[in-house]
């Protein structure tokens, strides 16, 4: 099998090619979607929301994200892996920062790292890129910021949020990031900024005319169920799925009925 890269995922973008990316945390879902044929798997700072139970994903730690991911990227054989570092392992110290990432790298084994912002982390950007590790940006809605914004709604509607996203795209183009994730913002400057720039634009919430889709995997498949913001688009209902096995498993126990006859030695 031949393994996707940064240099596949510019071609893909360059020939018109759609990206598709899901997150993934663990071993046995990975090996799903990596033998489904998923491009990118983002080892999301999500994390801390879906498999955790936080309710923002501050709270997850470097360690926590790098046990993850090394869950994932021993079940890859053809996807490209993308782990968050996460709050308060980068922001404001380009050391820490380098730091950070080079641990993802070594104790993972993943491809490239993501983080959320501008030019507020430009340095930090700068240095990863020196010693070599691929930096995925993220613009737009970034949850590690979400006591600055106070809420979870879209983001850069307004024109001046709008150019300073579209600025800091093209400052993340210019440091050497592969690709950005842009989240929650209108579809018209998702597609500005996927026009503006070469490097593919990977979109949450941010329309059509981007070069890939990321969605939170227990969303798609539809494990979480309160979540239901208007990009969800939900492929199975797992929750149903779950629920109805587990109810039946149950019924079976107390009725005696498992194990039967062949299920026992
Ligand atoms: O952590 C995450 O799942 C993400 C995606 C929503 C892009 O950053
Ligand atoms: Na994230």
């Amino acid at each position: 099998i031949k393994k996707v890269t940064t240099h596949q995922l510019q071609e893909m973008k360059n020939r018109g090619e759609k990206i598709a990316m899901l997150t993934a945390y663990d071993y046995s879902m990975a090996r799903i979607l990596d033998g489904a044929g998923i491009d990118v798997l983002l080892v999301g700072d999500s994390a801390s929301n879906v498999m955790a139970g936080n309710e923002t994903t501050l709270p997850i730690t470097l360690d926590q994200m790098i046990y993850h991911a090394s869950s994932v990227v021993k079940a890859v054989e053809r996807a490209f892996v993308v782990v968050d570092i996460p709050f308060g392992s980068y922001q404001g110290n380009s050391s820490e920062a380098l730091r950070s990432a080079i641990r993802i790298m070594k104790e993972s084994g993943a491809h490239a790292v993501k983080m959320e912002g501008g030019s507020e982390i430009k340095e930090s950007v700068i240095r990863i890129l020196s010693a070599g590790v691929p930096v995925m940006g993220h613009l737009g809605l970034t949850p590690q910021s979400i006591y600055k914004f106070g809420t979870y709604t879209v983001r850069a509607r307004e024109e001046e949020e709008a150019q300073k996203l579209l600025e800091d795209a093209k400052l993340l183009e210019e440091c050497g990031c592969f690709s950005i994730v842009l989240e929650k913002i209108p579809a018209d400057l998702a597609k500005k900024v996927a026009e503006a720039v070469s490097i593919p634009i990977i979109g949450i919430g941010a329309g059509a005319d981007v070069d890939g889709q990321v969605l939170v995997m227990q969303d798609m498949l539809g494990i979480t169920k309160e979540f239901k913001p208007r990009f969800l688009r939900r492929y199975a209902d797992l929750y149903t799925v779950v629920t109805d096995a587990v109810s039946h498993y149950i019924e079976d126990v107390k009725a005696k009925d498992f194990p039967n006859q062949e299920e026992k030695y």
